[in-house]
């Protein structure tokens, strides 16, 4: 099955409409593609596995896509790892997580069949020398249902998150209780084959939605940090406005395998398609993340269009901590990539509506400083045509950002809701100062504001090929520099 997958790739991919295809954002050819697995370093490259269907733009039959890296900006397609070539995952091989041990680089993913109408999620295991052929574990699924805790459903057992520490090796996989919601459940083991069941290693709260998926757990400047994404997380003032949300806490494990939190979940983005991110820890030491740029709960063009691929990651991101906030910047070899760059300072927006010459463009970043001290609102403009835009306002007054993608081109639609287009989180200037990098591709936009103490992720689909980018102002906006660079 891996051999008819590449080949079905290589064979296939010329036949993708590029119409709405990323420049600097990681794709894989042609097919479906969600959540990255395995985000890992092993022998001097980093990989990136994903949740990958190559037949089509749809989910159907998922296997492990595979690409390496070594700036995370140019990256190497590798051939598919995973295909659902086995009994118990048959129905897909999905998300999971990667550890490297004595030289070797572990696979630990769900592995999903059917029982008569019943799904079974069970956990799997594969392992490799180069880092690019994998063997599945004989024993597999090395976690299965009798393993389970009473009150988990089988149909909803999956996402494992796999490290090695003193107590041996561990496993978090996250459950769907009937009774609690999600879910955290931690296994340990000293073999890799044989699990048990510990403890749950966060406390399961029902009101903190019906799902846990994709968990990741890692250590930050002397923090555990936890990363997971929850299904019908409710609504609560600016957070949680998808029915899907990634979101962070920060605290302390115990020596009974729980995690105590300092302080509640907050939401990892402010956008509408930051979903199932993962971490690795580069050469350097610095905590890179990387995230599926899209909701499950909305409609995606170039599926309904039969562009013949869906799906793009975010930019790699790295991670800080800062009064408590999770940080987050651009992977800076990104900056490697910049060229043509065009340049202002101390630019006038007074009550009106300026464009600047050499400031547009779908393939770009913008870096800016505005210092509002005697404006009411500022605004950009971006994708801008006769008919179509999107928008970034910051309000003053209400310390508002809100991004509004309502008339960018494409309509997208939430599959069983009405779900605004548009959305409005607080965030305060630095001394009366907004500041902004903004990474535009062809089909999202992607903003880092305060120093990336705020991030806004969205897809966009223009239908006008211009790419016009303005900026508007009630009351007097200061932008005291701005750079744009071509990106490619
Ligand atoms: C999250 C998710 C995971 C699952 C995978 C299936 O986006 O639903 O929980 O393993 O996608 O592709």
């Amino acid at each position: 099955m891996i051999k008819r997958a590449n080949l079905f790739v290589e064979e296939n991919k010329a036949k993708v409409n590029s119409e709405y295809r990323q420049k600097y954002h990681f794709m894989p050819p042609i097919g479906w593609m969600n959540d990255p697995n395995g985000f890992s370093r092993f022998q001097d490259l980093y990989h990136l596995f994903y949740q990958y269907n190559p037949y089509k733009a749809k989910p159907d039959l998922i296997h492990w896509g595979h690409a390496t890296t070594k700036d995370f900006v140019t990256w190497e397609l590798e051939e598919v790892a995973l295909a659902p070539d086995q009994a118990y995952d048959s129905d897909g091989c999905f998300s999971g997580t990667a550890m490297e041990d004595e030289g070797k680089l572990y696979l630990m993913y769900t592995s999903v069949h059917k029982e008569g109408q019943q799904t079974i999620q069970e956990q799997a295991l594969a392992f490799s020398d180069d880092g690019i052929h994998f063997n599945k574990c004989a024993s597999n699924p090395v976690i299965s249902t009798e393993d389970l805790p009473e009150g988990i459903n089988p149909s909803d057992f999956r996402d494992p998150k796999i490290w090695k520490d003193s107590n041996g090796f561990n496993c978090i996989v996250m459950a769907k209780d009937e009774k609690l919601g999600g879910r955290m459940l931690l296994f340990q083991s000293l073999d890799l084959e044989h699990w048990d069941y510990k403890s749950d290693f966060i406390q399961a709260d029902p009101e903190l939605g019906v799902m846990w998926e994709c968990p990741d757990i890692f250590r930050l400047q002397d923090k555990e940090v936890v990363l997971m994404s929850v299904i019908d997380l409710p609504e609560k003032d600016y957070k949680y406005w998808n029915k899907q949300s990634a979101v962070y806490g920060f605290g302390t494990i115990n020596g009974n395998g729980e995690m105590l939190l300092d302080n509640p979940f907050e939401e990892i983005d402010y956008g509408f398609d930051l979903y199932a991110p993962q971490t690795l820890e580069m050469k350097d030491g610095r905590r890179i993340m990387i995230a599926w740029m899209q909701a499950w709960e909305d409609s995606i063009p170039t599926q309904e269009l039969g562009h013949g691929w869906a799906g793009t990651m975010t930019l790699p991101r790295e991670l800080s901590i800062n009064k408590g906030l999770l940080i987050q910047k651009p992977v800076k070899e990104i900056e490697n990539y910049r060229n043509e760059l065009v340049c202002y300072e101390d630019i006038v927006v007074s009550d009106e509506t300026i464009t600047l010459d050499g400031i547009c463009g779908n393939s770009v970043e913008i870096e800016m400083e505005v210092d509002m001290k005697d404006a009411e609102s500022f605004t950009v403009n971006m994708f801008e045509t006769q008919s179509n835009k999107v928008t970034l306002t910051y309000q003053k007054d209400n310390e508002e950002l809100t991004f509004d993608r309502t008339n960018s081109g494409l309509e997208i639609t939430s599959k069983d809701y009405e779900k605004p287009n548009y959305r409005t989180a607080q965030l305060k200037l630095i001394n009366g100062k907004l500041k902004l990098r903004i990474f535009i591709d062809t089909s999202s936009v992607e903003i880092f504001a305060q120093d990336g103490l705020m991030t806004i992720t969205s897809r966009i689909y223009p239908i006008d090929k211009e790419y016009g980018i303005s900026f508007n102002s009630k009351g007097t906006a200061y932008i005291n520099k701005i750079n744009k660079w071509y990106l490619a």
